[in-house]
């Protein structure tokens, strides 16, 4: 038998997809382990559950680091390794043309932020961390501080929608005022954009008339439950592995828009 995965969590709210996953390692649908659990506040509901598997919590407090910076910027210290240019030049969550203060704001506080959990989690080593109803966009600060291996990327995100379609906060409820007769969640490895990243697994479901917008979150969360432990037992036995495709001859979401190349996740027999 192999060692254990050893899996990290973030979360913001209920945790019910944390729950799910901790599960699938107690009955042993994953050959892992439950190492750390870190929220963005102390309010954040599913702590309670990881208290009760007695797994080890922390939480940064992103609101007051938020709210110090706007009090006055020098209220936070951001890390020493922290390049505003390199990550800005890296970054796909801000379109060139907006507001550079805001942009600035964003960064360094989130930089704050991100050198606090990194701090945190030193103390737990890991082999995965899923971001589990986590709603703070994780910047190129963290993520090369964590995905040291470009082959292997090892930040994994659920979002409640069919990607590329609906990213952002409200993926059911977007899907759902569209009018759309399906929806669904995806998982995906993260990368710089927003939700955009390789797609790890997905699943649908129908949106009958007449259903409101609580039993769609209701049956996507269900499928969620499935989708996730599925994806992570396919990470732990090692049946993720990255491929690169030229896609520049063959993309016709526009001239400007086009990317060269794209990376898929392909599942290993
Ligand atoms: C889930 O629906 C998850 O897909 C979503 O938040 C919910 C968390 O529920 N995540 C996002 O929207 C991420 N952008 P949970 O706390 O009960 O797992």
């Amino acid at each position: 038998m192999k060692d254990k995965i050893r899996i990290g969590a973030f979360i913001s709210g209920g945790g019910s997809n944390l729950q799910a996953i901790i599960d699938a390692c107690e009955s042993g649908k994953i050959n892992g382990k439950m190492v750390f659990v870190g929220a963005d506040h102390p309010q954040a509901k599913g702590l309670a559950r990881a208290e009760r598997h007695s797994i080890p919590r922390f939480i940064v407090d992103y609101g007051s680091i938020i709210g110090r910076y706007r009090r006055d910027p020098r209220n936070i210290s951001v890390p020493l390794d922290f390049d505003p240019e390199a990550i800005r030049a890296k970054q796909h969550l801000f379109h060139a043309d907006a507001d550079p203060a805001r942009v600035e704001g964003f960064f360094r506080t989130r930089a704050a932020a991100e050198a606090a959990l990194l701090h945190e989690m030193a103390a737990y080593p890991f082999d995965l961390l899923v971001l589990a109803g986590f709603m703070r966009n994780l910047t190129p600060y963290f993520i090369d501080r964590v995905n040291t291996d470009p082959d292997h990327p090892r930040i994994m995100n659920i979002h409640p929608a069919l990607l590329p379609a609906f990213p952002g906060v409200d993926g059911y409820g977007d899907t759902y005022r569209y009018g759309c007769k399906i929806g669904g969640c995806t998982v995906h490895f993260i990368d710089y954009g927003e939700d955009s990243g390789p797609i790890i697994g997905q699943r649908a479901f129908p949106i009958e008339e007449g259903e409101s917008l609580d039993e769609v979150r209701e049956k996507g969360l269900k499928e969620e439950w499935k989708l996730y432990p599925e994806c992570i037992r396919l990470f732990s036995e090692g049946r993720l592995k990255l491929v690169r495709r030229d896609v520049s001859n063959q993309d016709h979401s526009g001239p400007n828009s086009a990317p060269r190349e794209r990376v898929h996740v392909q599942v290993l027999k």
